[in-house]
């Protein structure tokens, strides 16, 4: 095995790129006496719009409360259902239960981690009301037969695009033609905005709803009341939250939403070297791309440890990688084997097999526009000498 130095500097998981536009824009947002929802953030829901082809685009404080206010308006009544994947953040599936839905899991495919169809039509029941998938990591889940069952079951369709702003099913960008889709801009995201999130919606009707839940349930929002023409009586149509964004995160998410482009086309070259990098590693197995026609997001990049060829588990191999000062990321444990939903519905090992098989073996490399091709060499270079290491007697080479 080669010998070679250990990195001096820790190789973060995640670094947003901010630039000197987006630290002038804040600043311009500061000066302005202006700060928080208003100008800036119509500004980024009026791009969302003309990008999407018409959508209405709802800007809100994080995708959770995007994906909150997506599933109020369904007026959930007690015991009805909402199918979702089990390998997704826990705010997913959580907001099933805040908005006293019951939730029913559908596994996914072995190889992608996409929800898989034919798992979601056999958990509808008559209870169901709707369908949450996941566009797993910036690829595309398959839009077509999901749209299919929910029309033949008449449910609802509501989209985690948490990963996948700027990700293509066929020549659909996701969100175009959602009827509603939910975008992050966490840090992590391919675009940030610090913390925040957009919903893209089809109808006009709901959408409105949602804006004014957004806002305490208020007819007005605050630039409504106190920009110049503005008055600031209001009246509560019905309780809501405080879920807007503000216009100095809106003032980063504007030039931010400009680069994406760029930024996606970088972190798919990146992707592209990670899959020529590990082709020699079989022991680390990455994420397929759905074979359906699509253009992948790359918000992460997720691979599996055979942990049949080495005697460590991913959690140890993980902190072997943190001992190289590489830093990697966990997207995602399986959500029905966490506590609150063990206990509530008596999920357990043997319900979702793909979600647990890949549960127990994924972990996410460093992936986003900064890293360099020698920072990505480094990693795989250190996952070998790892594997080499704690190899099984009699696996592998
Ligand atoms: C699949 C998925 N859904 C929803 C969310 C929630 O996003 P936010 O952090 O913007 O609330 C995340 C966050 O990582 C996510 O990965």
């Amino acid at each position: 095995m080669e010998k070679f130095a250990k990195r001096k500097e820790f190789l973060a998981f995640c670094r947003p790129t901010i630039q000197r536009d987006e630290i002038e824009e804040v600043v311009a947002s500061l000066e302005s006496g202006w700060i928080t929802t208003g100008p800036k953030v119509a500004r980024l829901e009026e791009d969302f719009m003309q990008w999407s082809g018409g959508q209405e685009a709802i800007a809100v404080n994080s995708a959770t409360a995007g994906l909150h206010l997506a599933l109020a308006t369904l007026d959930l009544k007690p015991g009805e259902e909402v199918i979702t994947s089990p390998i997704t953040w826990p705010s997913t599936v959580n907001n099933i239960e805040i908005c006293n839905g019951v939730t029913v899991f559908a596994d996914v495919d072995r190889q992608t981690l996409q929800i898989l169809p034919e798992s979601v039509e056999s958990a509808v029941t008559g209870r169901t009301r709707a369908v949450i998938p996941v566009h797993f990591a910036g690829a595309p889940c398959d839009l077509a037969p999901l749209r299919d069952i929910c029309r033949r079951h008449n449910l609802d369709l509501i989209e985690d695009a948490a990963h996948a702003v700027g990700t293509m099913y066929g020549e659909e960008l996701v969100g175009s033609k959602s009827e509603v889709a939910v975008f992050s801009f966490h840090p992590i995201k391919n675009m940030t905005t610090g913390e925040g999130g957009m919903i893209l919606c089809s109808d006009s009707e709901r959408s409105r709803r949602m804006r004014r839940l957004r806002f305490h349930g208020i007819s007005r929002d605050a630039w409504k009341r106190y920009a110049k023409g503005g008055l600031p009586q209001y009246e509560v149509i019905e309780p809501g939250y405080k879920y807007n964004m503000l216009d100095i995160q809106a003032a980063i998410g504007i030039h931010q939403f400009r680069k994406l482009d760029s930024f996606n086309r970088r972190r798919k070259e990146l992707a592209e070297n990670y899959f020529k990098l590990l082709k020699d590693v079989p022991e680390i197995m990455p994420l397929l791309p759905p074979d359906y026609p699509h253009r992948h997001a790359w918000h992460l990049f997720v691979v599996r440890l055979d942990t049949d060829a080495v005697s460590i588990d991913r959690d140890e191999f993980m902190l072997r990688l943190q001992e190289k000062n590489i830093g990697t990321g966990l997207h995602f444990p399986a959500v029905h084997l966490q506590k609150y939903y063990r206990e509530k519905y008596g999920f357990r090992r043997g319900m979702f097999p793909n979600a647990e098989w890949n549960s127990d073996r994924l972990f996410s490399l460093p992936l986003y526009p900064l890293l360099e091709e020698e920072d990505q060499e480094y990693v795989v270079r250190c996952l070998k000498v790892i594997i080499e290491k704690y190899r099984k007697k009699g696996a592998g080479c």
